[in-house]
């Protein structure tokens, strides 16, 4: 908690927070950090990538002001939508930085609520209609059931590759980390190592960061065997002995 306390001053206004990191898979204390922000009045914006869809989330418990997201990575929804949550008592204070017809017209000239943040002129319903029939998959499957698996999945992976001496970039605590699970590679060998392991065992990870790859739960406990497997033939190459 100190560096962040100490990164506040006088002119801090927003906190804008990563969630789950895309680069470390560290994830923050968000709650913790709106206490503390809070306390100096301060916006605690968080950008949640990596964890709608993972994890079982309340936003009202995290305590953050506003929090952003794209349904196409863990929530497995549409791709080119997403989700903005504005804590009501924010509304007031926060403005979007686009807007276009419909916004403030003189049919509709006092936005209220969440339509203050909603114009962007035509939209494409279909990808908005796929979320609510993601939302109905998710809460089929239970959103502690899905949080639960993919910690699951993660804790086996990162213990795996630890245990043949691969270094985690990400932290092996659930409570310090979420679904992204990071390996360091050094950068030059980054891009070759993923193609293999796309080309030659069929497993799609990222470059950011390291090796990243984030189990869910449509991968089972062979696919992370498998995955550790394919990771330990390609030791040469990761640069690590
Ligand atoms: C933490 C985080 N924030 C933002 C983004 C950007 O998301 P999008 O490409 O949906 O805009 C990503 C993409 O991977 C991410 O991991």
């Amino acid at each position: 908690m100190e560096p962040f306390e100490a990164a506040l001053g006088p002119r801090t206004k927003v906190l804008a927070l990563t969630h789950v990191s895309n680069v470390s898979g560290e994830r923050l204390p968000i709650r913790e950090l709106c206490e503390l922000a809070h306390r100096r009045n301060i916006h605690v914006h968080v950008d949640g990538a990596q964890t709608w869809g993972a994890f079982n989330l309340n936003l009202r418990e995290l305590q953050c002001d506003s929090f952003a997201a794209s349904s196409h990575k863990w929530f497995c929804g549409p791709k080119e939508v997403g989700l903005l949550y504005v804590k009501r008592s924010r509304i007031a204070e926060i403005w979007p930085n686009l807007v276009s017809p419909g916004w403030g017209s003189d049919v509709n000239p006092d936005v209220k609520g969440a339509r203050k943040f909603e114009s962007f002129g035509q939209r494409d319903d279909a990808r908005l209609a796929a979320i609510a029939t993601t939302v109905d998959f998710h809460r089929r499957l239970g959103f502690d059931r899905v949080e639960a698996r993919i910690f699951e999945l993660a804790g086996a992976l990162k213990s795996g590759l630890k245990a043949e001496g691969f270094r985690l970039v990400t932290p092996e605590d659930p409570k310090l980390s979420g679904g992204v699970c990071i390996i360091q590679v050094p950068p030059e060998k980054r891009g070759e190592v993923l193609n293999r392991l796309y080309t030659r065992y069929g497993i799609a990870g990222s470059t950011a960061g390291g090796l990243r790859l984030c189990p869910h739960v449509y991968n089972t406990m062979a696919h992370i065997d498998r995955a550790i497997g394919a990771v330990r033939e390609m030791r040469s190459m990761m640069g690590q002995a």
